[in-house]
């Protein structure tokens, strides 16, 4: 049985790693490996396949940046030849960025069955790209792998019959349990001249908040006046360095001395950085995920999660952009009021196991 499977930004390495090393000890699973380019920088694509040991892409498609029409049928326009040559009896997708999209439906479209691995996620905001990704890519999946209750919740109230659904926990938690020992000897905050436990780590990503320079300057005023009691430090997504340097932005930034703008870093420095951290300042998906793991308190600078769990039972605080309720938020950290994370079911370590297991008998 022949898989392809498909990665092209970021988030997706980290959910992809430990369904290749499961494919290894599955007999009967063929599976090939197709990397869209939607993610091109080192810093963003090729130190994860090295850290994570993800065997090289069998095909780079190398798309790039694009508006978000043209980079979708970029896609699709180089995935449907491939398709087409290597006939797989299956595309797994994962996540909600627009490679999952696009693959997904060059699938379909083809009578090829179609594997969401992170289903059933919603936000309930339709402007943010991802949810419409999300939306869509189970719409038309054929399995649907659940990470937490809310996702099958959700996917059975759209309609999706309750045979193609199933609660497998979390790949990505599967990636961070199996390196959290090897990222203990990363030396970035040696490099960084950060201690333990007495710094803040941010990520800022989400068009919402970074597109809109008033929006952005409003998220700003909450770090300044944070930055001012506690270091910062900045791993800055491209998009975000971009926005700033192209903006009036830019100036503020430099003034705030303790905002410590790092270049993106890899998978094992970051994990290291994130479970030494005071607490995380973040718009990340996976990373309101990660820190509910790793038991470090993280406010979430969005209006709403796709990932409830991790607010319900987790560390995570939806806390929005409102400056004030920002800084309220983190002053709660450092007077010690934070409810400390329970781990949602089966976030074990083991949830790519279980998928290939449910693949080898479905397929
Ligand atoms: C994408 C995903 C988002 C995910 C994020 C993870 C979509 C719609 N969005 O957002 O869900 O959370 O990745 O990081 O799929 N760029 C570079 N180098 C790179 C990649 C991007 O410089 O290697 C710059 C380019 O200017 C590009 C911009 O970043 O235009 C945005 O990249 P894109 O992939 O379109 O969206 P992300 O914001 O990265
Ligand atoms: N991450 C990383 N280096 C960084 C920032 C994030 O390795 O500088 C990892 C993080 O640990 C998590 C993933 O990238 O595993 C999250 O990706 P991102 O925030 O880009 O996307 P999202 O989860 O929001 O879709």
């Amino acid at each position: 049985m022949k898989i392809i499977n498909v990665v092209g930004a970021r988030p997706n390495f980290m959910k992809i790693a430990p369904l290749m090393a499961a494919y290894k000890n599955a007999s009967g699973i063929e599976p090939m490996l197709v990397h869209t380019g939607q993610h091109y920088d080192e810093r963003m694509s090729d130190l994860f396949f090295r850290q994570l040991g993800i065997p090289e892409p069998d095909i780079n498609l190398g798309v790039g940046s694009a508006s978000h029409a043209v980079q979708t049928a970029e896609i699709m326009k180089s995935f449907e030849p491939v398709v087409l040559e290597h006939k797989p009896d299956a595309v797994l997708v994962v996540g909600d960025v627009n490679s999952t999209i696009a693959c997904g439906l060059v699938a379909v479209k083809l009578g090829v069955k179609l594997i969401h691995v992170e289903a059933g996620l919603r936000s309930g905001d339709r402007t943010m790209p991802e949810e419409i990704n999300r939306v869509l890519t189970d719409s038309i999946s054929d399995l649907l792998f659940c990470t937490e209750t809310s996702g099958v919740d959700n996917l059975k109230r759209e309609g999706v019959s309750a045979e193609k659904i199933f609660l497998v926990g979390n790949v990505m938690i599967d990636t961070l349990l199996k390196n959290k020992e090897k990222a203990n000897a990363s030396k970035i905050l040696d490099e960084s001249n950060l201690s333990a436990g007495a710094y803040a780590v941010l990520t800022l990503h989400r068009p919402a908040n970074v597109d809109d320079p008033v929006v952005l300057g409003r998220i700003l005023d909450a770090l300044e006046v944070i930055q001012q009691d506690l270091p910062i430090v900045f791993p800055i997504h491209p998009r975000t360095r971009k926005n700033i340097a192209g903006s009036s932005l830019a100036g503020r930034v430099k003034t705030m001395t303790d905002l410590r703008l790092i270049d993106p870093v890899g998978y094992l420095d970051f994990l290291k950085l994130t479970s030494s951290a005071r607490l995380v300042l973040t718009d990340s998906g996976g990373i309101q995920e990660e820190t509910t793991i790793l038991k470090v308190p993280c406010i979430t600078l969005r209006e709403n999660t796709e990932r409830p769990v991790t607010a319900e039972i987790g560390s995570n605080q939806i806390v929005g952009t409102d400056p004030e309720k920002i800084i309220s938020a983190y002053r709660e950290v450092i007077d010690g009021h934070w409810r400390e994370s329970r781990i949602p079911d089966l976030w074990d370590g083991h949830a790519a196991e279980r998928i290939v297991e449910i693949l080898t008998e479905r397929l």
